[in-house]
């Protein structure tokens, strides 16, 4: 549709009005000129539409919704179908609530183990992640609304996460931190698309023309409407230039009053305003257009089934020592540990779902055909050591000949606003499961946790089934998976390390400066472990069966492979079949072997069948940073298919063509990328790598400390706000229940308070705190009174003349 006739019956006020949010989770509707307002609201896993007081950190009530599996989740199925179908029911929800955008799926890149928010992105691997979340995005706008797939981009970790910068080359970023979302652009065009928090190579994601405009909109063809995170935007006007579509919360008339201004002092141009409008109101049109025409209800039982079905396909058996599993009818069992009454089935912060029904495992293995002989809790869920509980499920478990002893990691270990402090799971549940293994041999742990562990306490259980966080009907799937319901099919999506201090990124992951330090490059995951031969706990693409496969006849070529996979068990299963690309006698770095391709087939018992896997376009391209293009090197590459990334079952070669670019690293000494061993990269090397020198990291009073950092200012104030700020946030942690509100503020940068304040606090008041802080104590506080006046008054008029357009 062309909206020029709008637009031009548009004044300046009038097109940066609605340029920003007007409440937390709607846009802005100029009625007297036909432009309506629209919803959005998370999220990834199921909607979280708030029906009464709105905020974007899942505080307050939300309509009931259905809560699917996490994606973390979804991604151990590899199943794009699945994700698809979880997609379209969160669509037809999100639909229903009259919600227009729905915020996700998230697809970052799971850099480190202990990111927050892994559990709500898919992998470590990008053509995974985008082939996922592509589906997901198909699915959620079969009906017309839009996802938005987050948060673009290089978004890897929680702390200082509105105001940390990512250090990366642009081989790494397109490479590893951008593939997944070109997948998704090109394969599922996306109507919205959110920026991240983050600034890249120094500039905020939200105002990067080289992210939003150079990439996103020419190189991908993006057409769509770019929202900033809640709070995510820096400078408006420069948003605008470079391609930032709709600034959202609802930052207030400050902000519309900073892009007039912008306009009137040539900042940026009103063809600029224009762009930007065009995109909006084709997605305020289209998607309202969508809503109005979507049923208003849904069906609830089959979406709950839907999410069955979803956590049963994603579960991944990591253990099955003599074939303990799956149990048969009438076996005793023993049931131990909290999280078998209380599910921890989904993560905490914008994704957390009000959902409309929580099965839980005690409840649904009482129609399991499983002879329980008890429960216990075993264990205080916020890690507390307690004997009495530890004795009482010890006496339980030697009344069963099976003990299924659910534990995982509680609520505040995975949050979003906080990254993990470690990769353990709490001392008193391995003690409990030490305790229980010594009375009882046949323990079987079903895990919820949204991340990968270290697993030393394996040895401990012979059975280990990995349900992730299988939202609100996750309980039934791992009973399923206990009776061979369910034959379990799942394959880690991200691998698990043996050790925290075993993965690549661990010298420089969350620091405390302005900047974080993409040393190990591309070697992200099974790219490090495998090429820096450091040995894992469970590979990524690992995932028992009850059954067996043998694949053979590989016939391969530049375009795909065509193999034969058997399943040569006795009872019907699927296999997650992954193709890898390799090049061992590469002249340009490049990790040992890359997913470039995977199909799961199904199988009856002794069934075989031939499948076929494509080779993309990614198949055998890297960046390079001196042609500033994708090539191809040229020669021969192996074709590795495999069970998992440690256990390639057939191999091929085959020729390719190359482009014949120059050798982007000719002349650079880079041992540490030649090799993988990325884990301690010397500062020459890495700015070998980066192309410039090592930008400096120190944290700087200006609009974008975070209020966590006040206390390295110089006004006394600052102290005593950081340090009560501090304190709330130690005593939160403390209590176990992650405190969202003041997570989101100690990593909150100054300038967000004028951005997420509803008009409250202008970008005036902010300068006048940093002045503050910066030891002007009298002059900031005056300032801070000054511009207070001068908002409310400028506020007054702006609404009273936008309430008339
Ligand atoms: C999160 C986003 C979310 C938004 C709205 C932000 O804090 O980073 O993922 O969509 O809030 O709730």
């Amino acid at each position: 549709m062309n909206y020029a006739d709008i637009i031009s019956s548009l004044n300046l006020e009038q097109k940066c009005a609605l340029l920003s949010g007007e409440t937390v989770f709607t846009t802005r509707a100029l009625p007297g000129k036909g432009i309506p307002a629209i919803t959005l609201s998370d999220g990834p896993n199921g909607v979280r539409k708030q029906a009464g007081a709105a905020d974007h950190l899942g505080l307050n009530p939300s309509v009931p919704a259905t809560c699917f599996p996490t994606s973390a989740t979804v991604a151990n199925s590899w199943d794009p179908a699945l994700g698809q179908a979880v997609g379209r029911a969160m669509g037809e929800e999100a639909a229903a609530q009259g919600v227009s955008v729905l915020l996700g799926p998230g697809l970052n890149i799971k850099r480190s183990p202990l990111c927050g928010r892994n559990f709500e992105y898919f992998s470590e691997d990008p053509y995974l992640a985008g082939k996922m979340a592509a589906a997901y995005v198909r699915g959620i706008q079969e009906n017309g609304i839009s996802a938005c797939p987050k948060h673009f981009a290089a978004n890897s970790q929680e702390l200082r996460r509105m105001a940390s910068d990512s250090i990366l080359d642009e081989r790494t970023l397109r490479e590893i931190y951008l593939t997944g979302f070109e997948m998704v652009v090109k394969e599922a065009k996306p109507k919205t698309i959110m920026s991240a928090y983050n600034l890249v190579n120094g500039t905020y994601a939200n105002e990067n023309a080289h992210l939003l405009q150079d990439i996103l909109r020419k190189d991908w063809g993006f057409e769509g409407a770019v929202v900033t995170d809640w709070g995510g935007s820096n400078d408006h006007a420069l948003g605008v230039k470079n391609g930032s579509t709709l600034e959202m919360p609802c930052p207030g008339d400050d902000s519309i009053r900073e892009l007039v201004k912008a306009v009137e002092t040539g900042k940026i141009t009103e063809a600029d305003v224009d762009a930007r409008l065009e995109e909006l109101l084709e997605l305020v049109f289209t998607t309202k257009a969508a809503v109005d025409a979507a049923p208003s209800k849904f069906d609830a039982a089959a979406h709950h089934a839907l999410a069955r079905q979803a956590a049963a396909q994603s579960i991944v058996l990591l253990k099955n020592q003599d074939s303990l599993l799956p149990l048969t009818k009438g076996e005793t069992v023993a049931v131990i540990g909290d999280f078998a009454k209380t599910p921890r089935y989904q993560g905490a912060g914008s994704s957390a779902v009000n959902s409309i029904q929580v099965d839980s495992f005690l409840d649904c293995l009482a129609e399991s055909g499983l002879n329980s002989v008890g429960y216990a809790q075993g264990f205080d869920r916020q890690g507390k050591a307690d004997q009495a509980l530890q004795d009482e499920a010890v006496l339980l478990a030697k009344n069963a000949k099976v003990v299924l002893l659910c534990m995982g990691l509680d609520e505040i270990k995975e949050s979003e606003g906080i990254d993990r402090a470690d990769m353990q799971l709490a001392q008193n549940q391995l003690d409990l499961l030490a305790a229980v293994a010594a009375v009882n041999p046949n323990v079987v742990v079903l895990l919820s946790a949204g991340s990968s562990l270290e697993s030393q306490w394996i040895k401990d259980c012979k059975a280990l089934v990995y349900g992730c966080l299988g939202g609100q009907a996750g309980a039934g799937a791992l009973v399923e998976v206990l009776t061979g319901a369910q034959n379990p099919s799942g394959k880690l999506a991200e691998t698990w390390a043996c050790r925290y201090a075993d993965t690549p990124a661990r010298e420089n992951f969350g620091g405390q400066g302005r900047t974080v330090e993409y040393r190990e490059s591309l070697y992200v995951g099974y790219r490090y472990y495998d090429t820096a031969g450091v040995p894992t706990a469970f590979p990524f693409g690992y995932g028992l069966s009850y059954t067996s496969f043998a694949y053979s006849d590989l016939q391969a070529d530049a375009q795909g492979v065509t193999l034969t996979v058997t399943n040569t068990g006795s009872c019907a299963g699927a296999e997650v079949v992954q193709l890898y690309v390799a090049k061992p006698d590469a002249k340009i770095f490049r990790p040992a072997k890359e997913l470039k391709g995977f199909a799961k087939v199904e199988l009856a018992a002794g069934e075989s069948k031939t499948i076929t896997i494509p080779l993309d376009d990614k198949a055998f391209r890297y960046w390079n940073v001196k042609t500033d293009r994708w090539e191809v090197e040229g020669g021969s590459y192996q074709l590795l298919v495999g069970a998992s990334s440690a256990d390639i079952r057939l191999t091929a070669v085959v020729t390719v063509e190359g482009t014949n670019a120059p050798d982007p690293y000719a002349g650079l000494a880079m041992p540490h990328y030649m090799t993988g061993e990325v884990a301690q990269v010397p500062d020459a090397e890495y700015e070998a790598l980066l192309g410039r020198p090592l930008p400096e990291g120190k944290v700087r009073i200006d609009r974008n400390m975070t209020l966590g950092e006040m206390g390295h200012g110089r006004s006394p104030l600052g102290w005593i706000a950081a340090a009560v700020l501090g304190a709330l946030l130690n005593r939160s942690i403390k209590k176990g229940k992650p405190d969202l509100n003041i997570l989101f503020q100690y990593n909150m940068p100054l300038r967000a308070l004028a951005k997420m304040t509803n008009g409250a606090i202008s970008m005036g008041m902010v300068d006048g705190i940093v002045m503050e802080l910066k030891g002007f104590w009298i002059i900031g506080i005056l300032r801070v009174i000054w511009e207070a006046l001068k908002n409310v008054v400028l506020n007054n008029r702006m609404e009273e003349r936008l309430k008339n357009s």
